[in-house]
């Protein structure tokens, strides 16, 4: 039985055999329609979300499977006190599958300790979302086709960003990857992740304007400042809008440049910028639901 926690969980085969599923999910469909008939998810989602929850519920229902679960720790026995090992345990009698966030970092990897079915980790604290990872990868291959020899952006919130952490990682295992990390100084890539890139000799630079850089990007991904794990409220206001990508700054990119964001925007990007050709988050939201079946197969060993 395999669960996923940390994108670092799956080899780059794996990752690559997964993208490669969810692009035959794309283009066949109805092979896939019944896979999972008899198989139910669990979505355990202690933390507000829009896109994670209802595209892995949507990911399932697609493969003719059913879903439970709920949105909100207070609907749920955790506002009575039970622990999410216990929660786990139950709902495991229920579900062959669990997908679940939490805003502790590492409560996903604590409940796989005791969970007898795979869980997925959809988001744990300033942490890890590895499903989001790999839909920002399957964006980056289908918009600039290739997951190698590219120049990525990461802006914003860099800090407390787990999408950031979660695709650093992954994107350092291809060939040919160049970082450059424009926050401001409050909110930097942390030291852990730097360390790591220092280690394997992934070469990065770190910057505040985002003028000084769109220029040289492949691939600009854009972050929300996370309100919710800021200890002080003033300091949050401050640094809120720190960046706004706007029509102006798109004049500055290049033509092929792609720019994604793991959504939810707040004011990071103009909604200008949308129906600019270059702006992928739309359709990054659209792949996360394939290659969410895609994970969903891989660990219940569902085969067409
Ligand atoms: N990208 C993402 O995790 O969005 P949600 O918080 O809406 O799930």
């Amino acid at each position: 039985m395999r669960h996923l926690l940390d994108i670092r969980d799956l080899s780059l085969e794996e990752i690559d055999q997964l993208l490669d599923r969810a692009e035959d999910i794309i283009e066949n469909p109805k092979k896939y329609s019944e896979c999972m008939h008899g198989k139910k998810l669990a979505t355990l989602f202690f933390e507000p979300s829009t896109r994670t929850r209802l595209s892995f519920e949507a990911a399932m229902m697609e493969l003719g499977g059913n879903v439970l679960g709920f949105s909100e720790a207070k609907s749920s026995s955790a506002a009575k006190g039970e622990s999410v090992a216990d929660t786990v345990r139950t709902v495991s009698c229920y579900a062959d599958i669990i997908a679940m966030r939490h805003p502790r970092e590492g409560a996903p990897t604590a409940a796989a300790q005791v969970c007898p079915v795979p869980i997925i980790n959809a988001g744990d604290g300033g942490h890890n979302h590895p499903t989001q990872t790999l839909t920002d990868l399957l964006t980056i291959r289908r918009e600039k086709g290739r997951l190698n020899q590219l120049v990525i952006g990461f802006c914003g919130d860099l800090k407390f960003g787990r999408t950031v952490h979660s695709l650093i990682h992954a994107m350092m295992r291809y060939e040919d990857i160049r970082f450059v990390f424009i926050s401001p100084k409050e909110l930097r890539v942390p030291d852990y992740v730097l360390e790591t890139l220092q280690k394997h000799g992934i070469g990065y630079t770190e910057v505040e304007k985002l003028e000084d850089v769109i220029g040289t990007l492949d691939v600009l991904y854009m972050t929300r400042v996370q309100r919710e794990r800021f200890f002080n409220e003033e300091e949050y206001l401050r640094l809120k809008d720190s960046y706004v990508l706007d029509l102006e700054k798109m004049e500055l990119a290049r033509k092929d440049l792609a720019v994604l964001h793991p959504l939810p925007r707040v004011n990071e990007i103009s909604v200008k910028v949308d129906s600019d050709p270059r702006a992928c988050y739309f359709r990054q939201v659209l792949y996360g639901k394939f290659v969410r079946e895609a994970l969903l197969m891989k660990l219940l060993e569902v085969e067409v």
